[in-house]
C-alpha cells in the first residue's frame, strides 16, 4: 500500500523497560529478569549525557529513578556511571544506572531483540540519534530483530538519515488521522501505540498498511488477547511472565 509498509518483527511478548513490573526498570537486573521469565525482546528507553553518551533512561531527569538529580543530558559520563538506579525495588539497590553498551552487551549475549526508543531531551534529538546509531553500527549483530521507535518525529527523520538499514516504529497514543502520511514520510514499518486507547477499526486500518502494530503497556490478559484478536503483533509489557503463562493457557 505504501513504499514502506512492510512490518519489522519484534516479538509477540516485550518487555517493558525489562520485566519492570517485578524490578527497576531500564537496569540490566530489570532486563536479566526478563530473559529468566522468558522474553525474546525488550523495549528500553535511550538520552545521552552531555559528553554524548547514550544511557537507558526513561526521564529527562534523574530523580524518580536514579540516586541521582537534575537532568541527565547535563551530567557527563563519569557522573552517569557513578549513580544506582535501583531504589524503587527491595534488593536492588546497587544496580547501576547502565550506559546503552551495557545493555547491548547483555542482550547480544543472551540473543534478545530490541525495541530501541530513542527520548531525547528536546533539543538534543540529531546527537542523540548519531550518538545511538554509531553504537549500536559497531555493537549489534544482523541476525538480532532491532527496531528503533520514538514519539520524536525528529529523532525518526534523523534515524531514517543515519541508518535507513534499520526498520522504524512511529510511536504516538492514537493513530492519528495522517497516519500513513507519518509512515510514509519516515519510512516506518512499525505503528507503536497505546494499547488502552487502541479501537478494532484503527487496528484494522494499520493493518491494512502491511504496517506491524505493536502495543503500550498492556498488563492487563484479557486486553492483550483482545489486542491479539484484532491483529496486533506484540505487546510491550511490564508484566511478561504474567502474559506467558496466560498466552500458554488460552
Ligand atoms: O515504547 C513504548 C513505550 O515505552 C512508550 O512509552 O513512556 O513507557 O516510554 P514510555
Ligand atoms: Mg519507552
Amino acid at each position: 500500500m505504501t513504499a514502506s509498509a512492510r512490518s519489522a518483527e519484534l516479538a509477540s511478548i516485550i518487555a517493558h523497560r525489562g520485566a519492570s513490573g517485578d524490578a527497576p526498570e531500564n537496569t540490566l537486573g530489570a532486563l536479566s529478569l526478563a530473559v529468566d521469565q522468558g522474553a525474546s525482546c525488550v523495549e528500553i528507553d535511550v538520552s545521552i549525557s552531555c559528553d554524548d553518551v547514550p544511557y537507558v533512561h526513561h526521564d529527562d531527569t534523574l530523580d524518580r529513578c536514579t540516586s541521582g538529580s537534575g537532568l541527565l543530558c547535563e551530567h557527563s559520563s563519569a557522573q552517569l556511571d557513578q549513580l544506582t538506579a535501583g531504589k524503587s525495588f527491595p534488593g536492588y539497590e546497587q544496580e547501576a544506572l547502565p550506559r546503552l553498551s551495557a545493555v547491548i552487551q547483555f542482550l547480544v549475549r543472551h540473543d534478545i531483540g530490541l525495541n530501541l526508543e530513542i527520548k531525547p531531551r528536546a533539543g538534543l534529538e540529531q546527537r542523540t540519534c548519531e550518538a545511538i546509531t554509531d553504537l549500536m553500527r559497531s555493537a549489534w549483530p544482523d541476525h538480532l530483530p532491532l527496531v528503533y521507535s520514538s514519539f520524536s518525529r525528529d529523532s525518526l527523520g534523523y534515524a531514517f538519515a543515519l541508518a535507513p538499514e534499520v526498520p522504524r516504529g512511529l510511536l504516538v497514543e492514537h493513530i492519528p488521522r495522517n497516519l500513513f502520511e507519518l509512515t510514509d514520510r519516515y519510512a516506518c514499518q512499525n505503528v507503536h501505540c497505546d494499547g488502552a486507547k487502541l479501537a478494532h477499526s484503527n487496528a484494522q486500518l494499520v493493518k491494512s498498511g502491511e504496517l506491524g502494530l505493536y502495543c503500550y503497556t498492556v498488563n492487563d490478559v484479557n486486553r492483550a488477547q483482545k489486542l491479539f484478536d484484532w491483529g496486533v503483533d506484540g505487546v510491550i509489557t511490564d508484566f511478561p511472565k504474567r502474559l506467558f503463562l496466560a498466552m500458554e493457557n488460552s
